[in-house]
């Protein structure tokens, strides 16, 4: 299997419009330098252009953001939200929950038609399916731990917003997959549709979006919630079944969340707490896990794959029922990561067999959960590591482009469990805990994680990939820290997701048809999937050897400064 490790492959800097001076590859070894690692090149640039110019982590995972926004719109935005974990060199750990909230005017039955029936094409596509964006109010909540002005930090993504810059191979693609749905939820036509075919190359100027951050640079976040930009998103709603209101806009509030921490076989995982369901489902699987010794087997091996499956299995079905925004329900992590509860959880584990998932959870009154996300690791010469996940849920979110603002509209709304039992896009369902209401946050699974061991990083991890996102980032943690694999390995190699319901096991196509034999024989339930998250991760080796890799499986590249 190692043969399909992917080894280092370089970019060509003809992408790199700007900032010819920075070294942007695919995997990286440096010492006392930042690093970031994103899905797209010239994000990945943005950031270290400002590590370049004394911003430190923060500065740049922002910047790297806003770039994002611009050059990776599938799920780069400032029309979606997201979360940040950070653990700074002096020992001061937090997180930023700029995370969609429901419109005022959202309601529990909202998706459901006369007859009960969910309709996920409305929580899905067009204007309803929006919650209030949070990316720009995260953003300025950040500041306080930056060096550099606002003006500073957006600045990249502005110059690229306006002077343009050449898209690759794999946005061309996307974006002709996306043409009809464009069509479909914009009432005229947008930029990112053409009569002919995008092809790698194509230059991309966004005259709109440039004056939206120009907005924001001048005016701060109200260049955002308030003014200009909010009227065009309202009257975006309006052309549509949308229901977001100026005063929903301006009430938008991110929740700064003292972080999930958690010991994992002596090493401190500083991760993100609800509603993001990431991190909690990460505490109880890894600690599941370790009640087999995992670290006795190999990575991607039967034995390996059942333990950590079977982790999976329990800890998704107490997703379901437990989990959702704290501000609304009752916060049962504590309990839910217990050793007493997952010992518990864990005694009908078996080596025999799959324990079916009927056994670990209430499959009648559970509903379903819903895909595009991107990850952004960094960390700065002085040791302060950030890791943010991002999101407008789908790809190009609701589809759904502002008017004259130039942005897309994440479709989060799916997020929310639409009806008891109703899987979302990705499959996850969920109940009272995760029903829609006013102001509430939808449940997540990014899991933007840090480690820190004797106080110092090791690792900064996270994907997207919706529910598979907790579980790709709980491989990386066991491949490093159990099978002691390198970074590359761990990024490269074949994934594998379970999530309680589906039955399912998915595994990418690459995966060692050994293994999957024996789980069949296992009665376990295999299905071969394309991809499975695209993992950004930076491990810092006892001697600060920064080793820093952007997943293969797309354009994602590694910054250095
Ligand atoms: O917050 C969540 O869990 C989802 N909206 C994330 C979506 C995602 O990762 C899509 N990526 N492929």
């Amino acid at each position: 299997m190692k043969k399909l490790i992917i080894s280092i492959i370089l970019f060509s800097h003809s992408v790199s419009a700007q900032y010819t001076d920075i070294n942007i590859v695919k995997e990286v070894k440096v010492k006392n330098k930042g690093v970031v690692v994103s899905a797209h090149p010239l994000a990945s640039e943005a950031g270290a252009k400002i590590l370049k110019m004394g911003g430190n982590a923060y500065d740049a995972i922002t910047a790297t953001q806003y770039a994002l926004a611009v050059v990776y719109p599938q799920a780069g935005n400032i029309g979606g939200g997201g979360f940040l974990v950070g653990a700074k060199s002096n020992g001061e750990k937090f997180t930023i929950d700029y995370r969609e909230t429901a419109p005022k005017k959202a309601s529990r039955d909202m998706y459901l038609d006369k007859n009960g029936k969910a309709n996920t094409d409305l929580s899905q596509n067009g204007r309803l399916a929006v919650g209030i964006p949070g990316s720009v109010a995260g953003f300025f909540a950040t500041l306080k731990y930056c060096k550099l002005p606002m003006n500073q930090i957006i600045q990249p993504a502005i110059d690229l917003a306006e002077k343009g810059f050449a898209i690759t191979d794999q946005e061309a693609a996307m974006l002709n997959s996306q043409k009809e749905y464009f069509q479909k939820h914009n009432k005229s036509s947008i930029l990112f549709v053409k009569e002919t075919p995008w092809k790698g190359g194509d230059l991309l100027v966004q005259k709109e979006l440039t004056e939206t951050l120009k907005l924001i640079q001048k005016l701060g976040a109200k260049g955002f919630y308030e003014g200009k930009t909010a009227d065009l998103l309202v009257a975006e709603m309006k052309k549509g079944n949308g229901i977001i209101t100026l005063e929903d806009l301006k009430n938008y509030k991110v929740a700064e969340r003292k972080a999930l921490e958690f010991d994992y076989k002596g090493n401190n995982v500083v991760t993100m707490p609800l509603p993001s369901s990431g991190g909690v489902l990460l505490a109880q699987m890894l600690r599941m896990a370790a009640f087999e010794n995992l670290e006795k087997y190999q990575q991607n091996s039967t034995p390996a794959v059942q333990i950590m499956v079977e982790a999976e299995r329990r800890a998704y079905a107490d997703r379901a029922e437990y989990m959702g925004d704290p501000d609304f329900i009752e916060d049962k992590t504590s309990y839910l990561i217990s050793e007493n509860y997952l010992k518990n959880r864990w005694k009908s584990f078996s080596f025999n067999k799959a324990t079916p998932s009927s056994e670990v959870g209430n499959i009648i009154k559970q509903p379903k959960e819903s895909t595009e996300t991107t990850h952004i690791s960094v960390i700065d010469k002085d040791g302060n590591a950030a890791s943010v996940t991002t999101t407008l849920n789908g790809y190009y979110g609701s589809k759904v482009l502002v008017t004259g603002a130039g942005f897309f509209l994440n479709n989060e709304m799916d997020d929310f469990s639409v009806k008891p039992g109703v899987p979302n896009m990705f499959g996850a369902v969920g109940g009272e805990a995760n029903a829609i209401q006013p102001n509430k946050r939808m449940l997540s699974s990014m899991t933007p994680t840090i480690i820190l061991k004797n106080g110092k990083p090791y690792m900064v991890v996270g994907t997207p990939g919706g529910t598979t996102i907790p579980t790709s980032v709980y491989q990386s943690i066991v491949d490093v820290v159990d099978f002691k694999l390198n970074a590359n390995i761990s990024v490269n190699a074949p994934k594998f997701h379970h999530q309680w319901l589906p039955e399912t096991v998915s595994v990418e196509n690459n995966f060692p048809e050994a293994t999957i034999s024996e789980l069949k024989a296992k009665n376990y339930v295999i299905e071969k999937i394309k991809q499975i998250g695209k993992t950004e991760m930076i491990v810092i080796d006892d001697n600060g050897t920064i080793h820093a890799v952007a997943d293969g499986r797309g354009d994602d590249s590694v910054a250095v400064e």
